[in-house]
């Protein structure tokens, strides 16, 4: 049996103007993950390949299932990838803890999983950019318009700094950032969060363009910080890119009332984290503010916390 596991990812920095060429920094979230196993299936016909995925109520042989579905299109991609017509036979089982729809990149890193689950176990292992690759292209299909960093972050497993259209710059931290990540409950579509966003860009391209730049400037100067390890100047970055985020218009009440009790509870900053509107919250918090964060994110109504560090 070949087991990958690949985990959630969270945006520190940058989401929605990415997908307008600017950059973004994002990090991956062990503490959820995608998990796919790739077993023999002896006694089964040549080129069976039986898949099964208990939590979207999905089981079946690969040929009869909906090709354009995103679980069948990454299976096929791969297998296509690897030149293989004809796999030997197999069963395929996908579980995951990455809520869906919550900005942790669930659908990136089941597709990433299921890329690095069969190539390894048809002994052609594919590079980390590669199944980034792949999962992309049904991305793509399923989120219109994507940048790219979700699928590049849960490839590399790292932290990235990752600008659309350049190859991705996975780094170290100078020093561990302590994450509590909120979650709203409230399921949302990217595609909707961004499509939004293309909508009001188009009525005011110049002012959106604005935001997008401040956007993209606090991304490099966020850069800096992490890399030399001064972790606290995040704190106010993150809290001027949450104010330009609710001013391109994908933050909500709840997102707003969750990064308000995280920086009243001690966080150094705080900010919606993904395509918003749902979906998820970040803050950032000396490591002894934790637990009076998460406490905090709880009592403003956030359905999960999930508490993450990244470096060392
Ligand atoms: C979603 O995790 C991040 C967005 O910037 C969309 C994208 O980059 O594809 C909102």
């Amino acid at each position: 049996m070949t087991v990958a596991s690949i985990p959630g990812k969270a945006i520190l920095f940058g989401e929605h103007a990415v997908v307008y060429g600017r950059p973004a920094i994002a990090v991956p979230v062990w503490e959820v993950a995608a998990r796919v196993e790739v077993l023999d299936n002896p006694g089964a016909a040549p080129g069976s390949l039986l898949v099964e995925a208990p939590a979207i109520d999905l089981a079946g042989e690969l040929a009869a299932l909906d090709p354009s579905h995103p679980l069948p299109r990454i299976i096929l991609d791969t297998l296509h990838a690897l030149g293989v017509e004809q796999p030997p036979p197999l069963r395929l089982r996908v579980t995951s803890t990455i809520p869906i729809a919550s900005g942790l990149g669930s659908g990136a890193a089941v597709s990433v999983a299921v890329a690095r689950a069969l190539s390894q176990h048809l002994g052609c292992p594919l590079e980390p950019s590669r199944e980034s690759a792949l999962a992309f292209a049904v991305e793509r299909i399923h989120h219109g318009t994507p940048s790219g960093v979700d699928n590049t972050v849960v490839a590399f497993g790292m932290p990235v700094y990752f600008r659309r259209d350049d190859p991705p710059v996975p780094f170290r931290v100078g020093a561990p950032l302590h994450l509590v990540i909120g979650d709203t409950g409230i399921a949302l579509l990217t595609s909707i969060a961004v499509g939004g966003v293309r909508e009001r860009w188009r009525d005011k391209p110049a002012a959106y363009e604005r935001r997008f730049d401040a956007i993209g400037a606090i991304v490099d100067e966020a850069h800096g910080q992490i890399e030399s390890g001064r972790i606290a100047a995040l704190g106010p970055l993150m809290n001027r890119n949450h104010v330009l985020l609710q001013e391109i218009g994908v933050s909500s009440p709840v997102l707003d009332a969750l990064v308000r009790a995280a920086t009243e509870a001690g966080a150094w900053g705080a900010k919606l984290s993904g395509a918003g509107i749902g979906g998820t919250m970040l803050a950032l918090a000396p490591k002894e503010r934790m637990d009076a964060v998460r406490a905090a994110l709880t009592r403003a109504g956030a359905v999960r916390t999930i508490t993450t560090q990244v470096g060392e």
